[in-house]
């Protein structure tokens, strides 16, 4: 491969030769000099396909909506600094950022905020679908289900008018959906959403509240919660984000893209791993605390064991939002007047690591899983609960995600290739004929 010759108009290329045929490939620049081959035309010309397990080395569209230097440690959405985001916006304001692409003027605000708290509420049918499902069902599995069923109940068609609706119900209803699955597992009645409290302070008390009780909503922890949605908002192309691409790519509507994220986010090695933290240091914790024999458990290439909430495909140094919410948890545990063990030992987990040339040789650093679980942990937020907290902050990041592709001028359905190595080609054997040579 030949880089940095320069096509008619001057712009640069690639050519990749092989056997005997040549491809000349444009490179693609974006806004911070990130550079690409683009290897659209690459099998027309020259019958290769590439092969990228992973996708490490492969970037699956083009996107203006967030940026990540991973060796920098340096997140922006729509040009703003995570840092920035999280100390002076609230979560609305960042979904609409998602959205639009700008921060909104204080009328649009208002109005987006208004329609939100305007829906809500869930259709009196879906107690139904709660009813049939199994008591200690993980409220993630119901989340997926639950946005996927919402499309039962708005069967409109896709036009432009119908998705701004579709917005406002996704964001709308997620939080109480979420509260309900929470509800639904421990048998508690549902509590109905409070149009006078913002997003953070209604999810809290749609958790916490029961209809027989006042619930006064803590004011500093819905900010740590409203946070907590911030930080998670958008994180480029990563494996939910691309599944919610990858499905509406085939024309599926948002909901059912959205639910297939929420299933793809579930997994450990994604944002699964917020739970899998907390379940490691209780672990820890139950051996003696131990930090030291966790970590060489974590490098043994025998042991399938990894330091959960530690490392990251983007990030080669410390992600910037396990930091701003290392500094949330002392906020929280002083607040709430508990000492946190789990924070102890993860603070000393990750001193060590950060030490220990296993780690530093691989780059692999805190990632926003390792001290999100904490948190939750001292906010009361059941261990199931903490990938559904993920869930409510990534929404916007998705939606924004499918509208952006959908509108994208390079639109195609997702359809990767494969190297084929199986069988080569053999005739049928009947049944009667068939026999197994030891
Ligand atoms: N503990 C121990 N070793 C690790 C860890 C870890 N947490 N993470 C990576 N490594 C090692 C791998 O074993 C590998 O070692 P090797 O080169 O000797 O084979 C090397 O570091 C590179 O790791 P990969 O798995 O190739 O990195 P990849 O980019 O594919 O995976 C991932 C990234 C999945 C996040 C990984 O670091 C991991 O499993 N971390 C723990 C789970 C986690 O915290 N996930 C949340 C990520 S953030 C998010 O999704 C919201």
């Amino acid at each position: 491969m030949t880089t940095q010759l320069k096509d008619k108009k001057g712009a640069d290329t690639a050519t990749l030769t092989y056997n005997g045929s040549s491809a000349t490939l444009p490179i693609v620049r974006g806004t911070e000099n990130e550079t690409a081959i683009d290897i659209e035309k690459l099998r027309a010309s020259t019958g290769l396909i590439t092969l990228d397990p992973g996708y490490g080395s492969t970037g699956s569209c083009r996107s203006a909506i967030t940026f990540i230097d991973g060796e920098k440690g340096i997140l922006r959405y729509r040009g703003y600094p995570i840092e920035e985001l999280a100390e002076k916006s609230n979560f609305l304001e960042v979904a609409w950022l998602l959205l639009h692409g700008e921060l909104p003027t204080p009328a649009e605000l208002q109005s987006f905020t208004s329609e939100i708290t305007r829906h809500t509420m869930l259709h009196q049918d879906f107690d139904r679908f709660f009813d049939a499902l199994p008591k200690d069902a993980h409220p993630m599995p119901v989340c997926s289900a639950a946005i996927g069923a919402l499309t039962t109940f708005y069967q409109e068609p896709e036009s432009e008018h119908q998705l701004h609706d579709t917005i406002i119900r996704l964001m709308a209803k997620m939080p109480t959906i979420a509260a309900c699955s929470y509800k639904h597992s421990i048998g508690q009645p549902f509590m109905y959403p409070m149009n006078r409290l913002d997003y953070s302070s209604n999810f809290l008390r749609m958790m916490f509240g029961i209809p027989c009780e006042e619930y006064e909503v803590d004011p500093v922890l819905a900010r740590v919660v409203d946070l907590l949605l911030i930080l998670h908002a958008d994180h480029e192309q990563n494996c939910s984000t691309s599944t919610v691409r990858m499905v509406g790519s085939s024309m599926a509507n948002l909901y059912a893209s959205i639910a297939a994220g929420i299933s793809a986010l579930w997994g450990s090695l994604h944002g699964g791993a917020n739970q899998k933290v907390i379940e490691m240091l209780e672990q820890i914790e139950r051996e003696e605390g131990s930090a030291d024999k966790f970590l060489a458990r974590a490098k043994d290439k025998n042991d399938t064991t990894r330091l959960m909430g530690f490392g990251h495909r983007v990030y080669k140094s410390y992600d910037p939002r396990a930091a701003i919410l290392k500094k949330a948890c002392g906020d929280v545990i002083e607040r709430v007047g508990v000492s946190s063990r789990m924070l102890e030992i993860a603070m000393r987990l990750e001193e060590v690591a950060l030490k220990d040339d296993y780690f530093v040789s691989r780059k692999l650093y805190p990632n926003v899983d390792f001290y999100s679980g904490v948190i939750y942990q001292a906010m009361n937020i059941p261990v199931n609960m903490f990938t559904v907290m993920f869930t409510m902050g990534r929404l916007p990041g998705w939606i924004a995600q499918w509208i952006e592709m959908r509108n994208d001028e390079h639109f195609r359905i997702a359809r990767p290739r494969q190297i084929y190595v199986g069988s080569p080609k053999r005739a049928y054997v009947p049944a009667s004929a068939r026999g197994r040579s030891a």
